[in-house]
């Protein structure tokens, strides 16, 4: 569709835009309560509108973040969110050129990565953007759940008001909240969205925050709902567990599994890796199962990401395709020592939302050329990608945006 106009909004649009946005999502616009929290959580020049003649028929956003990658670097990244286009103006191409529009403004912006969490995840390959990171959703249950005698007893757990949340949250984060890739900057206007907006609205949220010998490292957030009758049935659901030794991690486990009158507590989100389960006498009392949508991934300068992680013992050659992006398309040789781009014949093609599931570590290799995603051109290239992309520990994102 031609007549579609994308620019930047102005901050007067900013609420017009999160009205379009919640309606996508059937919500109700922001009443001048919530506005007056929600506009704090809006980053200047990073809001963009599609118009249709003078109807906003489309928005879309980011914050500027970064991101954790295997080895340690960080890396400049935009977290994309806020995404939606008007019901009327649907299956026009409207997202199509938002997206277009948006991923040539973070390359201008010099970030080398975006990253987004999808409600659907059909929609976000065809512009580059790939499953990166993998998130355990535990279910407990507690009258059952006994952690075993040997697991670490933890520390000290307290609850704390809001306005102290706020004071501790953001420097406990930013201590132990980013040991493993995967793990992203949490910018100040996400806290305003995640929790100030919440406790504006007195949403029921309970924060409770770990103490070991050197201070606060790890704290975690749930909702509660009561049963039907007083005292029956609660469920506890944790939103943000934040938590990187075992002691913090498991003297969190142990307060939440000791709640009185809780008959179900749910984790949305802990690294696949974490035995929780093995911690248990019985570890039937908990369940696992994993999240298909946590961080995608779009590599938007290739060569720069591909340069910043760490790599295993192993040399490949990768033929990467981006058709939105072509400046990215051509072949690369990693190794351990580097990565440069190449003439040489390619050992694996694939494209460049597959290179997104393969850069955290989370997808071997060898499953995606399973299922026709990688092109192996070099017999036994597929193990050695294996290698190269190994990481010693789940990749992990763990901050809902
Ligand atoms: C999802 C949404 C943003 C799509 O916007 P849109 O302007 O209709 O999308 P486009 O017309 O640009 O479509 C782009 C492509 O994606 C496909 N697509 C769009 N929405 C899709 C969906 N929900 N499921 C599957 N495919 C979808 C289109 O068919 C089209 O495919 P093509 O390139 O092969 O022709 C819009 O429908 C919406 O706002 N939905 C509700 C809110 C939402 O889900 N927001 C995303 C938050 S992360």
């Amino acid at each position: 569709m031609s007549d579609i106009e994308i620019r930047t909004l102005a901050d007067t649009e900013w609420r017009a835009s999160l009205g379009l946005f919640r309606a996508a999502l059937h919500a109700v616009p922001p009443t001048d309560e919530q506005w007056a929290v929600g506009s704090r959580s809006y980053e200047p020049g990073r809001t963009l509108g599609a118009f249709c003649g003078d109807t906003l028929a489309g928005t879309a956003f980011a914050w500027s973040s970064d991101l954790l990658v295997p080895g340690g670097a960080v890396v400049p990244m935009a977290a994309v969110t806020r995404v939606g286009v008007r019901s009327d103006f649907r299956r026009r191409g409207v997202l199509s050129e938002l997206m277009r529009r948006q991923l040539a403004d973070i390359a201008d912006r010099g970030e080398v990565l975006a990253a987004l969490r999808p409600t659907e995840p059909l929609i976000y390959g065809r512009f580059g953007y790939g499953q990166a990171t993998r998130g355990a959703k535990t279910v407990a249950v507690p009258g059952n759940a006994l952690l075993r005698p040997e697991v670490p007893s933890g520390g000290r757990v307290r609850l704390v008001t809001p306005a102290e949340a706020l004071a501790v949250m953001p420097g406990i984060y930013e201590r132990v909240g980013r040991s493993r890739p995967g793990t992203m900057a949490r910018p100040s206007y996400w806290w305003t969205v995640a929790y100030e907006r919440a406790f504006a609205a007195d949403e029921h949220i309970i924060i409770a925050v770990h103490s070991g010998p050197d201070g606060d490292d790890g704290y975690l957030m749930y909702r509660p709902t009561p049963g039907a009758l007083p005292g029956t049935n609660a469920t506890l659901a944790v939103d943000d567990f934040v938590a990187a030794t075992p002691d913090a991690v498991y003297g969190l486990w142990r307060f939440l599994l000791s709640v009185d009158l809780v008959d179900e507590v749910t984790v949305w989100t802990r690294p696949t890796d974490e035995p929780i389960a093995e911690a248990l006498t019985d570890p039937r009392a908990i369940t696992s199962a994993e999240h298909r949508s946590d961080l995608w991934l779009r590599l938007v300068d290739v060569p720069k990401a591909l340069a910043a992680r760490e790599y295993g013992p192993a040399t490949v050659v990768l033929e990467v395709e981006d058709s939105l992006l072509p400046g990215n398309s051509g072949a690369y040789r990693l190794t351990p020592d580097g990565v440069t781009r190449t003439t040489a014949t390619p050992d694996l093609s694939l494209s460049v939302d597959v290179l997104a599931m393969l850069y955290l570590g989370t997808w071997r290799a060898s499953a995606l050329t399973a299922i026709g995603r990688i092109q192996e051109l070099t017999p036994g290239a597929t193990t050695k990608a294996d290698a190269l992309f190994a990481v010693p520990e789940a990749s992990w994102c763990g901050t809902f945006f």
